[in-house]
């Protein structure tokens, strides 16, 4: 009987304290809510951008831009609400009310975070979509272009062909990019070895602050400038539109995809592709894809070496190039194909040849399916035998593949600190591990992670080290975790010095002077530096006063 009452009263606390907790939590929604309301302009009610839970749109306004199946599960934590702003004011009114009542927010444009940093969290958080915010205005006369966060990278290539069939912007291969994530983060593609990196053709950026000010570059200043440009916007600030300045490209450019089987000599082709890639005329950038594949002829598991190229220029000059500097290959005139360059962007993402330009501005991808990746950087070539041993472990593994993007050209020529991208000279090329998988379930994602993590193990002898270099853009929370929590500084510069190396201390510092709350943070954002290391700093100058004076003194008597 006494057992049982106290079980009884047990129970019920428990049911009252959960009531109790689910009221707090619901007053926090409901404050939130009413602060929101109370920061709306009347021309803009943000009231008709909120899905709440039961709002019959909100899983279908959350699942649009998952794009990455491991992250759209019934376990997967979900907001409890997403503001899909149209209007500057949603997001100064968001920014405002989430620090107001401790709401962590989630910045999504395009929603490629390979590890869904921008919609999934522990915390209680929100969703501040911003895909609504697409606008590209094309100054042809200026060759710039201001773009909304929320436009993909894809409606940013049509709207500056649809202009000029001669410009175009250096960005990612895959059209649904969005341009928040991806300019923020450095943005590659393959335009790289000619023109640098997105960040590096980009001349001005408006971001909402901590304090919910709309401020442009002039009025952020350089520092901050410089941090949104390759640091992550997420720790700074929303970043509501950028500037970018376009680039020449030839009215004809030439693209070619030539495969080759380990019995087709790929150990020889790869092997010279790593003398080549980063040194070839920096119109041509030769992109290499390995794969395990069934050889057509005996039926049995071999690798497979893609060649995808982007050339900028004629079908003639590149034959020639490809005849001096890379004859392994074989390449032939009935392997290339002569384009426009917007058409070259579709080719480069895997659409047949002849695809209309249109397919661009689809927002719709093609597939989706459960994804894990990671990165590295590559100094010197893999020897032969090197080689031959990863062919043995990708056909070991199967389904993880690898992706080298080749380095060089005008990457080399831009200095390590201009951006907080630091991968500069020095690289072959940065190489992607990527395993795809279908299955449901835990089970098979700790299956395919492990996969996809032995391959990048057996790669340590031969890729950067102290730190092992990692891309941004590239995010994997394998590389650390921050709780930002009393340790973060200390957890940050785990990932930090990896993503980032030396720039990594200039983040921290700017973090530290425009959000020293650290309202804006996640997994893996810049943290701010502790007090502690702010007391060392402070003592360190008011020694070196004492002992200048000191030694001022001793030198006049
Ligand atoms: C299929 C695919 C192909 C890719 N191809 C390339 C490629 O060719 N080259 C390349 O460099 N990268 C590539 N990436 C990686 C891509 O650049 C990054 O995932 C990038 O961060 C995506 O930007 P997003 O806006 O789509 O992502 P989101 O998931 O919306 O955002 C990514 C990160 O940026 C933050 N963020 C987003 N918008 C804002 C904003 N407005 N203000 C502040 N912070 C913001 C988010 O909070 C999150 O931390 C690819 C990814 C995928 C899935
Ligand atoms: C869902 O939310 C949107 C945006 O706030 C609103 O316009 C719409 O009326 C809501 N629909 C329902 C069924 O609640
Ligand atoms: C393979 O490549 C090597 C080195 O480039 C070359 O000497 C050899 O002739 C090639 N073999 C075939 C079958 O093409
Ligand atoms: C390769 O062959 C195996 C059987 O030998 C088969 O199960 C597998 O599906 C094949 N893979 C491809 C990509 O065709
Ligand atoms: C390639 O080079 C060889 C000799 O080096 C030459 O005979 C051949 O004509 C060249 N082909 C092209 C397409 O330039
Ligand atoms: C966009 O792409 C999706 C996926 O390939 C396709 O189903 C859809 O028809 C496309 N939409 C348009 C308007 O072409
Ligand atoms: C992969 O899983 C095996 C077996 O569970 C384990 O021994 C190994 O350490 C894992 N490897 C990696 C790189 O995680």
């Amino acid at each position: 009987m006494g057992t049982s009452s106290s079980s009884m009263l047990s129970l019920l606390s428990i049911i009252l304290l959960l009531s109790l907790s689910w009221a707090a939590s619901d007053s926090v929604h409901g404050a939130f809510l009413q602060c929101l309301s109370s920061h709306s302009q009347p021309s803009h009610p943000i009231s008709a951008v909120i899905y709440t839970p039961d709002n019959s749109s909100y899983s279908s306004v959350l699942e649009s831009y998952i794009r990455n199946l491991r992250f759209n599960t019934p376990a997967t934590p979900k907001p409890c609400l997403i503001i899909t702003a149209t209007h500057e004011s949603h997001i100064q009114a968001a920014v405002i009310c989430s620090k107001k009542h401790g709401l962590e927010i989630k910045i999504r444009s395009g929603g490629h975070d390979y590890e869904g940093m921008s919609y999934v969290s522990d915390a209680p958080f929100f969703i501040l979509d911003m895909f609504n915010l697409r606008s590209i205005s094309v100054d042809i006369e200026d060759e710039s272009s201001w773009v909304h966060a929320g436009a993909t990278i894809g409606e940013i290539y049509y709207r500056i062909a649809e202009k000029s069939k001669t410009r175009g912007f250096p960005s990612g291969l895959c059209p649904t990019v969005g341009a928040g994530g991806h300019f923020s983060g450095g943005g590659y593609g393959n335009m790289m070895r000619k023109y640098g990196l997105s960040v590096d053709n980009i001349v001005d950026a408006e971001l909402v602050d901590v304090n919910g000010r709309l401020l442009n570059r002039k009025s952020m200043g350089e520092d901050l400038f410089w941090a949104i440009r390759g640091g992550g916007g997420a720790s700074y600030g929303v970043i509501v539109s950028y500037k970018i300045k376009l680039v020449q490209v030839p009215a004809t450019v030439t693209v070619f995809r030539v495969a080759r089987t380990l019995e087709q000599n790929a150990t020889n082709i790869v092997y010279k592709w790593q003398q080549i890639a980063d040194k070839v005329d920096e119109d041509l950038f030769i992109r290499l894809i390995l794969d395990v594949v069934n050889d057509s002829r005996s039926g049995e598991k071999t690798v497979r070496a893609t060649f995808l190229s982007l050339f900028l220029g004629s079908s003639e000059r590149l034959l020639s190039i490809m005849n001096t500097s890379f004859p392994e290959l074989g390449l032939q005139s009935s392997d290339c194909t002569e384009m426009s360059w917007a058409e070259s962007v579709l080719f480069s993402a895997d659409f047949a040849i002849g695809t209309p330009v249109e397919a661009l501005l689809n927002r719709t991808r093609r597939v989706q399916y459960h994804f894990k990746r990671k990165s590295d950087y590559l100094k010197e070539p893999i020897p032969k035998a090197g080689l031959e041993g990863l062919w043995k472990k990708m056909i070991e593994l199967e389904t993880p593949f690898l992706k080298f993007n080749p380095y060089g050209g005008k990457m080399a020529e831009i200095s390590p600190a201009a951006t907080p991208f630091p991968h500069r000279a020095g690289n072959i090329c940065k190489i992607m591990y990527a395993t795809n998988w279908h299955e449901e379930g835990s089970e098979a994602a700790e299956r395919y992670l492990n996969l996809t993590r032995q391959l990048h193990s057996y790669m340590t002898p031969f890729v950067s080290k102290s730190p092992r270099e990692a891309f941004l853009n590239y995010r994997d929370r394998d590389l650390g975790i921050n709780h930002n929590g009393k340790n973060s500084y200390l957890e940050g510069r785990v990932y930090g010095i990896k993503y980032f190396k030396k720039n990594f201390n200039r983040l921290v510092h700017i973090k530290t002077k425009v959000d020293p709350g650290n309202f804006f943070r996640n997994e893996q954002s810049i943290p701010t530096l502790p007090y502690e290391i702010l007391v060392y700093l402070v003592l360190e100058v008011v020694i070196s006063i004492f002992f200048f004076f000191g030694s001022l003194y001793e030198s006049i008597w």
